[in-house]
Formats: structure tokens, C-alpha cells, sequence
């Protein structure tokens, strides 16, 4: 890739996605690292550091241990690796809630040290502040409602959200204080169909949704769970590959060539030259 192309390639911004409110659908997934974000990067129009990232790559049972420096290193991988999508890096838990002033603080270092355009928050009214203190002062937000991951020791778990009237009522809440307060789109994930049509027709930017609706006007998945990376997938994810099978099957046969000492081969081994 020459350095002309990387210099001509103009990357998403959150206007760009704004705008595509009720037009051609949003196609998010979401990324850790450099080189999927490069393969991800020309099939995508936004590309999120999320903070799913703490269960997904290092093994923690939820996303309540991830850290801002967590955060920030996958963030420069994906930037280092994208060129044309928006890439929105998630707030971990504990990093924007407290007070407007410690998310403007937490939220620029990351738009600083990553490069990234957004952060992403989980939102409703109690940190609708927050956000509108981050949007004024230059830094685009992603709302999330619904299944909020970093509420699950409030919640007990994951599970699905609005199936009771109340909860539907509250979620609709939440999307329009994140909406109110500037958000430039809004991720909805684990709620009842018919509540994420609704959201998506009541707010008038773009609701992505996860485990949601065909309805809104955009989709996000896990790139690990579409791909099949992990024996258990969610009823909300579509597996597009068997990449933990691929993955088994190349290990047992290199595992198998080793052990056979039929690897290396004459083509993978360097020889002195004559003389
Ligand atoms: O952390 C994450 O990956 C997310 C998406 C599932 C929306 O928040």
C-alpha cells in the first residue's frame, strides 16, 4: 500500500454516519486488533474498540475489568490498521460516569493517544450531562441502550431488556436523553424487536442495533462471534464462519507434521550456499 493511497483514502466521520439516518443501513462490527481492523476496514463503515474486548481477547468473565490503558492500546491497533471506516473506541466502565469533567478528561486522552473519531458510552438520563459536556467541547458520542454489559452486576447477567412495559418506557428514555444530550447515533442491543423500531422511529439519529431489529438503521455484531470463533453463539448472531473448526484443523495438522518430522519441509529451511 503506497503512502499516496493511505494519504487519499478520507476516513467516515460522525456527520457521515449522522446523515445516513433511514438510508443505505450502517455496517459495524467490531475490532481489537490491527490486522483484522485492515481486513474489517474496506467491507465497514465504522469500526468499534469495544470494550467487549476485555471478554473477547483477554478472558475476563465480563466488561467491568477493562481498563482505560486497555482501551487505548487496542485503540491504536485499530486506527494503525483502518483507513476509510469511522472508528469509535468504548469508555470502559468507570471512566465517564462520575462527573462531566472526569469523562471530558478520560474520553480526550483517548481521542488523543488513538486517533479515533467517538468514544462510545452506555447512556440514559444519569449521564445525559456528561455527554453533552463531551459534545460541546469537540468529542462526537456513541449512546448504547438496552442490554447494558457494564450494568450486568446490577442486572445479575446478560439478559434481553424490554419485555415489560416499564422497562420498554425506560429504555425509550434512555435513547432520547443520549440522543438530547448530542449523541450521533445510538447502539441498541438485546431488546425486543418491536422497541427497537420504535426507538429507531422516535430518535432522529441513527439507532445500530445488536440483537435488536432489522429495523434500525444500522448493525453491529462481535466479529469473533460471527465469525465462529467460540463454541457458544447467541440467538441474536448470524455465524458467517467455522473459523474455531478452521482453526482446530490447522493446529492438529501442523501439531501432527511436527510431530512426524514433516515440518519443516525442504522449502521452509534455508541452506548454506557452496563454498
Ligand atoms: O463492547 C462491545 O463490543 C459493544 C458492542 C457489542 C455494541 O458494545
Amino acid at each position: 500500500m503506497s503512502s499516496h493511497r493511505q494519504e487519499t483514502v478520507r476516513r467516515l466521520t460522525a456527520p457521515d454516519i449522522a446523515a445516513r439516518k433511514g438510508g443505505v443501513p450502517v455496517v459495524c462490527l467490531t475490532a481489537y486488533t490491527a490486522p483484522m481492523a485492515e481486513i474489517l476496514d474496506q467491507h465497514c463503515d465504522l469500526l468499534l474498540v469495544g470494550d467487549s474486548v476485555g471478554m473477547v481477547v483477554h478472558g475476563l468473565p465480563n466488561t467491568v475489568g477493562v481498563t482505560l490503558e486497555m482501551m487505548i492500546l487496542h485503540g491504536q491497533a485499530v486506527m494503525r490498521g483502518s483507513r476509510r471506516a469511522m472508528v469509535v473506541v468504548d469508555m470502559p466502565f468507570g471512566s465517564y460516569e462520575g462527573s462531566a469533567e472526569v469523562a471530558y478528561a478520560n474520553a480526550a486522552r483517548v481521542m488523543k493517544e488513538t486517533g479515533c473519531s467517538a468514544v462510545k458510552v452506555e447512556a440514559g438520563p444519569e449521564v445525559a450531562a456528561n455527554i453533552e459536556y463531551l459534545v460541546k467541547r469537540g468529542i462526537p458520542v456513541m449512546g448504547h441502550v438496552g442490554l447494558r454489559p457494564q450494568a450486568v452486576m446490577v442486572d445479575g447477567g446478560f439478559r434481553a431488556k424490554g419485555k415489560s412495559s416499564v422497562e420498554r418506557a425506560s429504555i425509550l428514555d434512555d435513547a432520547r436523553a443520549a440522543v438530547d444530550a448530542g449523541s450521533f447515533c445510538v447502539v441498541v442491543e438485546g431488546v425486543a424487536e418491536g422497541l427497537a423500531r420504535e426507538i429507531t422511529a422516535a430518535i432522529p439519529v441513527p439507532t445500530i442495533g445488536i440483537g435488536a431489529s432489522a429495523g434500525c438503521d444500522g448493525q453491529i455484531l462481535v466479529t469473533d462471534d460471527m465469525l465462529g470463533l467460540f463454541d457458544w453463539t447467541p440467538k441474536f448472531v448470524r455465524r458467517y464462519a467455522d473459523l474455531r473448526g478452521e482453526i482446530g484443523k490447522a493446529v492438529a495438522g501442523y501439531a501432527e507434521d511436527v510431530r512426524q518430522r514433516r515440518f519443516p519441509g525442504p522449502a521452509e529451511i534455508y541452506f548454506a550456499k557452496a563454498g
